[in-house]
Protein backbone atom coordinates (compact mmCIF):
# COMPACT_ATOMS: atom_id res chain seq x y z
CA UNK A 1 0.00 0.00 0.00
CA UNK A 2 1.64 3.28 -1.23
CA UNK A 3 2.10 5.78 1.75
CA UNK A 4 -0.57 8.38 -0.62
CA UNK A 5 -3.52 6.01 0.22
CA UNK A 6 -3.10 5.40 3.83
CA UNK A 7 -3.08 9.55 3.90
CA UNK A 8 -6.33 9.81 2.12
CA UNK A 9 -7.29 7.16 3.97
CA UNK A 10 -6.72 8.89 7.30
CA UNK A 11 -7.88 12.09 5.95
CA UNK A 12 -11.13 10.71 5.66
CA UNK A 13 -11.07 8.72 8.90
CA UNK A 14 -10.64 12.52 10.34
CA UNK A 15 -13.43 13.71 8.66
CA UNK A 16 -15.65 10.97 10.00
CA UNK A 17 -14.44 11.58 13.41
CA UNK A 18 -15.03 15.35 13.27
CA UNK A 19 -18.49 15.10 11.65
CA UNK A 20 -19.41 12.23 14.40
CA UNK A 21 -18.47 14.51 17.14
CA UNK A 22 -20.40 17.75 15.68
CA UNK A 23 -22.81 15.60 15.38
CA UNK A 24 -22.53 14.23 19.31
CA UNK A 25 -22.28 17.71 19.96
CA UNK A 26 -25.16 19.63 18.48
CA UNK A 27 -27.55 16.65 19.84
CA UNK A 28 -25.75 17.23 23.62
CA UNK A 29 -26.37 20.26 23.58
CA UNK A 30 -28.85 21.38 25.78
CA UNK A 31 -30.31 24.95 26.87
CA UNK A 32 -29.47 23.76 30.58
CA UNK A 33 -26.46 21.96 30.83
CA UNK A 34 -25.12 20.37 33.86
CA UNK A 35 -21.50 20.41 35.13
CA UNK A 36 -20.99 16.22 33.92
CA UNK A 37 -22.45 17.21 30.65
CA UNK A 38 -20.01 20.01 30.10
CA UNK A 39 -17.38 17.83 30.97
CA UNK A 40 -18.78 15.51 28.38
CA UNK A 41 -18.87 18.18 25.76
CA UNK A 42 -15.96 19.17 26.69
CA UNK A 43 -14.24 15.47 26.14
CA UNK A 44 -15.71 15.28 22.84
CA UNK A 45 -14.71 18.76 21.81
CA UNK A 46 -10.78 17.20 22.26
CA UNK A 47 -12.02 14.11 19.83
CA UNK A 48 -12.88 17.22 17.72
CA UNK A 49 -9.30 18.78 17.78
CA UNK A 50 -7.75 15.62 17.38
CA UNK A 51 -9.58 14.52 14.57
CA UNK A 52 -9.17 18.08 12.37
CA UNK A 53 -5.59 18.20 13.43
CA UNK A 54 -5.58 15.04 11.53
CA UNK A 55 -7.40 16.25 8.70
CA UNK A 56 -5.65 19.26 8.31
CA UNK A 57 -2.34 17.36 8.38
CA UNK A 58 -3.33 14.79 5.20
CA UNK A 59 -5.19 17.47 3.79
CA UNK A 60 -1.14 19.13 3.90
CA UNK A 61 0.18 16.62 3.31
CA UNK A 62 -1.49 15.85 -0.09
CA UNK A 63 -1.51 19.36 -0.71
CA UNK A 64 2.32 20.09 -0.65
CA UNK A 65 3.67 16.40 -0.87
CA UNK A 66 2.26 13.36 -1.91
CA UNK A 67 0.20 12.77 -4.97
CA UNK A 68 -0.83 15.61 -7.57
CA UNK A 69 1.50 18.66 -8.12
CA UNK A 70 1.25 20.92 -5.72
CA UNK A 71 -0.27 23.38 -8.16
CA UNK A 72 -3.10 21.19 -9.63
CA UNK A 73 -4.33 22.23 -6.17
CA UNK A 74 -2.94 25.91 -5.59
CA UNK A 75 -4.09 27.06 -8.94
CA UNK A 76 -7.53 25.91 -8.41
CA UNK A 77 -9.89 28.69 -7.15
CA UNK A 78 -12.57 26.01 -5.63
CA UNK A 79 -9.72 24.08 -3.38
CA UNK A 80 -9.54 27.42 -1.67
CA UNK A 81 -12.73 27.78 -1.36
CA UNK A 82 -12.69 24.52 0.33
CA UNK A 83 -9.75 25.09 2.66
CA UNK A 84 -11.22 28.94 3.24
CA UNK A 85 -14.58 26.72 4.62
CA UNK A 86 -12.47 24.16 6.64
CA UNK A 87 -10.67 27.31 8.06
CA UNK A 88 -14.17 28.86 8.65
CA UNK A 89 -15.15 26.22 10.72
CA UNK A 90 -12.33 25.81 12.47
CA UNK A 91 -12.29 29.83 13.20
CA UNK A 92 -16.34 29.29 14.54
CA UNK A 93 -15.42 25.92 16.92
CA UNK A 94 -13.05 28.03 18.94
CA UNK A 95 -16.37 29.68 20.62
CA UNK A 96 -17.94 26.48 22.07
CA UNK A 97 -14.59 25.61 23.26
CA UNK A 98 -13.80 28.13 24.89
CA UNK A 99 -17.27 27.79 26.43
CA UNK A 100 -16.87 24.02 27.39
CA UNK A 101 -12.94 24.91 28.88
CA UNK A 102 -14.68 27.97 31.01
CA UNK A 103 -17.43 25.95 32.22
CA UNK A 104 -16.17 22.61 32.79
CA UNK A 105 -14.80 23.04 36.37
CA UNK A 106 -16.60 23.70 39.15
CA UNK A 107 -17.16 23.01 43.03
CA UNK A 108 -20.68 21.65 42.74
CA UNK A 109 -20.65 18.82 39.96
CA UNK A 110 -25.15 19.32 40.03
CA UNK A 111 -24.81 22.85 39.22
CA UNK A 112 -26.75 24.13 35.70
CA UNK A 113 -25.11 26.11 33.34
CA UNK A 114 -27.37 28.65 30.68
CA UNK A 115 -26.13 27.71 27.23
CA UNK A 116 -26.07 30.35 25.14
CA UNK A 117 -28.03 29.96 22.33
CA UNK A 118 -25.64 31.42 20.24
CA UNK A 119 -23.50 28.22 20.61
CA UNK A 120 -25.96 25.83 19.21
CA UNK A 121 -26.07 27.87 16.25
CA UNK A 122 -22.47 27.99 15.64
CA UNK A 123 -22.76 24.37 16.23
CA UNK A 124 -25.38 23.97 13.38
CA UNK A 125 -23.67 26.53 11.14
CA UNK A 126 -20.46 24.81 11.22
CA UNK A 127 -22.15 21.37 10.31
CA UNK A 128 -23.87 22.95 7.30
CA UNK A 129 -20.49 24.39 6.38
CA UNK A 130 -19.29 20.72 6.68
CA UNK A 131 -21.52 19.30 4.39
CA UNK A 132 -20.75 21.20 1.62
CA UNK A 133 -17.03 20.81 1.62
CA UNK A 134 -16.80 16.94 0.58
CA UNK A 135 -18.97 18.62 -2.64
CA UNK A 136 -16.17 20.99 -3.14
CA UNK A 137 -13.25 18.43 -2.39
CA UNK A 138 -14.96 15.68 -5.00
CA UNK A 139 -15.38 18.68 -8.04
CA UNK A 140 -11.75 20.06 -7.54
CA UNK A 141 -10.62 16.34 -7.55
CA UNK A 142 -12.62 15.84 -10.62
CA UNK A 143 -10.22 19.32 -12.16
CA UNK A 144 -13.23 21.61 -11.96
CA UNK A 145 -12.03 24.87 -11.40
CA UNK A 146 -8.63 24.41 -13.29
C1 LIG B 1 -7.18 22.66 5.52
C2 LIG B 1 -7.89 21.58 5.37
C3 LIG B 1 -7.85 20.65 4.17
C4 LIG B 1 -6.91 20.50 3.18
C5 LIG B 1 -5.60 21.23 3.00
C6 LIG B 1 -7.40 19.45 2.32
C7 LIG B 1 -6.74 18.97 1.19
C8 LIG B 1 -7.15 17.94 0.39
C9 LIG B 1 -6.45 17.40 -0.75
C10 LIG B 1 -5.13 17.95 -1.29
C11 LIG B 1 -7.16 16.36 -1.25
C12 LIG B 1 -6.80 15.47 -2.45
C13 LIG B 1 -7.70 15.74 -3.63
C14 LIG B 1 -7.43 14.84 -4.80
O1 LIG B 1 -7.78 13.68 -4.76
O2 LIG B 1 -6.86 15.34 -5.77
C15 LIG B 1 -8.35 16.24 -0.45
C16 LIG B 1 -9.36 15.32 -0.66
C17 LIG B 1 -10.57 15.34 -0.03
N1 LIG B 1 -10.92 16.15 1.03
FE1 LIG B 1 -9.75 17.54 1.94
N2 LIG B 1 -8.60 19.00 2.78
C18 LIG B 1 -8.92 19.73 3.91
C19 LIG B 1 -10.06 19.60 4.67
C20 LIG B 1 -11.14 18.83 4.33
C21 LIG B 1 -12.39 18.77 5.05
C22 LIG B 1 -12.69 19.56 6.32
C23 LIG B 1 -13.21 17.90 4.39
C24 LIG B 1 -14.62 17.45 4.67
C25 LIG B 1 -15.47 18.05 5.46
C26 LIG B 1 -12.47 17.39 3.27
C27 LIG B 1 -12.95 16.47 2.36
C28 LIG B 1 -12.21 15.86 1.36
C29 LIG B 1 -12.72 14.81 0.51
C30 LIG B 1 -14.13 14.21 0.53
C31 LIG B 1 -11.68 14.49 -0.38
C32 LIG B 1 -11.69 13.43 -1.50
C33 LIG B 1 -12.12 14.05 -2.80
C34 LIG B 1 -12.17 13.02 -3.91
O3 LIG B 1 -11.22 12.26 -4.07
O4 LIG B 1 -13.19 12.98 -4.60
N3 LIG B 1 -11.22 17.97 3.27
N4 LIG B 1 -8.33 17.21 0.55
Amino acid sequence: MSLEILVRYLHFIGIFTWVSALVLQWVLLKPLLSRQQIQQLAKIDMVYGLSAMLVVGMGLTLWFGLGKPTAYYSENPIFHAKVGLAVIVGLLSIYPTVFFARHRKGDDPTSEVVLPARIRQVVTLELVIMLVIPFLATLMAAGVGR
